[in-house]
C-alpha cells in the first residue's frame, strides 16, 4: 500500500468535483466505470490488486482530462483489516466522499458434480466479505453526513440457486440481501444504495461461462449504472430485460426449478 499523499484537484464553488472510491477497478466493468465517472468530472480513488494496470488506467484518464482526476491505491479486497485506515486516508486525499462502489468479484469455474471448498471460500471472501468490510466503514460515514451513494455490483446469479456454481450464486445472493438491508437502514438518512445485477458482460470473467447470450460491453453496463445513479434507482439489471426474465425465474416453484439443468 503506497503511503504518500495523493493529490487531487481541490473542489471550488465553480468546480465542485464529486469524489468516488471504486474497489475492483483495474479491469472490466470497474475500469469502464472509472472512465465513465471521469467523463462526468469525478475525482477517483481507484483500488485493485493489480498495481501496474491501475497505474496505466490512471495515467490514461489523467492525460485525457489534463488533471489528476484518478489516483491508484493498491488493495486486495480480502485484506479486510486494511479497510478502516485506508478509507480514512483516501477520504483525506479526496477531501470528502460522495460515491462508494464495490465492483470486485471472482467467478471460479466448477462443474455440476464437483465440490471444492477452497473455491467457494475465495468467492465468498472477494464477492461478499470484502464488500461488507467496506460497507461497514462507509455506511456510518454517509449516515452521519446524511448523504452519499453506495453501489454494490451483484449479479443475476444471486437471484436463484442453480446447479452450475453454488458458491458464486450464494456469494451474490448474500451481497444482494446485504445491500437491500443497507438501503432499508440508510434511506431515512438520505443515503442512496444501488444494487446492480448484470447478466453477461464481455469481460475476462465471461471466459468462465459456458453458455452466453445478451452479452453487453462493460461500457454499456457502466452507462446503465451511471443513469441509475442519477435517477437514484434501488436495483437495476443490465441489460434491463433481465429484470423481467429474473422476475419469472424467481417465481418458478422449487419442485420444477430443480428439474431444470439451469
Ligand atoms: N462479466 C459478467 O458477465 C458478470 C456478470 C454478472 C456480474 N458480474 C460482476 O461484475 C463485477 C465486475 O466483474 P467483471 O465482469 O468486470 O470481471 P473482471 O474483468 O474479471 O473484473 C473483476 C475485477 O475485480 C478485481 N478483483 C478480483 N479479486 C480482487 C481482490 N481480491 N481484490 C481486489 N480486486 C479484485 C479484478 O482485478 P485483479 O484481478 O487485478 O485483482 C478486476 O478488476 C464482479 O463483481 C462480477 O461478479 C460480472
Amino acid at each position: 500500500m503506497p503511503t504518500q499523499r495523493m493529490s487531487f484537484p481541490p473542489a471550488t464553488p465553480l468546480r465542485p468535483y464529486r469524489r468516488a472510491i471504486l474497489v475492483g477497478s483495474a479491469h472490466g466493468l470497474g475500469a469502464a466505470m472509472a472512465r465513465r465517472l471521469a467523463r462526468e468530472g469525478y475525482c477517483l480513488a481507484l483500488l485493485d490488486r493489480d498495481a501496474e494496470t491501475l497505474e496505466r488506467l490512471c495515467a490514461e484518464i489523467n492525460a485525457q482530462y489534463g488533471e489528476p482526476l484518478a489516483q491508484p491505491y493498491v488493495h486486495d479486497a480480502t485484506h479486510y483489516e486494511e479497510v478502516p485506515a485506508l478509507l480514512r486516508r483516501i477520504v483525506a486525499d479526496l477531501g470528502g466522499l460522495d460515491l462508494f462502489m464495490y465492483i470486485a468479484g471472482v467467478l471460479l469455474p466448477t462443474t455440476p458434480t464437483t465440490y471444492e471448498f477452497e473455491k467457494d471460500l475465495k468467492m465468498m471472501e472477494v464477492n461478499t466479505l470484502g464488500a461488507l468490510a467496506w460497507f461497514n466503514e462507509v455506511a456510518p460515514l454517509f449516515q452521519s453526513a446524511r448523504g452519499g451513494q453506495i453501489v454494490g455490483v451483484s449479479s443475476v446469479a444471486g437471484d436463484r440457486g442453480r446447479v452450475g456454481n453454488p458458491g458464486y450464486n450464494a456469494s451474490k445472493a448474500a451481497l444482494s440481501t446485504y445491500l437491500e438491508a443497507l438501503r432499508n437502514r440508510l434511506t431515512r438518512f438520505g443515503v442512496h444504495v444501488l444494487t446492480v445485477k448484470p447478466g453477461f458482460m464481455d469481460t475476462e470473467m465471461l471466459k468462465h461461462s459456458p453458455r452466453t447470450f445478451w452479452v453487453v460491453s462493460p461500457e454499456r453496463a457502466a452507462d446503465d449504472i451511471y443513469k441509475a445513479l442519477r435517477r437514484r434507482k434501488q436495483t437495476i439489471y443490465t441489460l434491463g430485460r433481465w429484470g423481467l426474465v429474473m422476475l419469472i425465474i424467481r417465481h418458478i416453484p422449487s419442485f420444477i426449478f430443480r428439474r431444470l439443468s439451469f
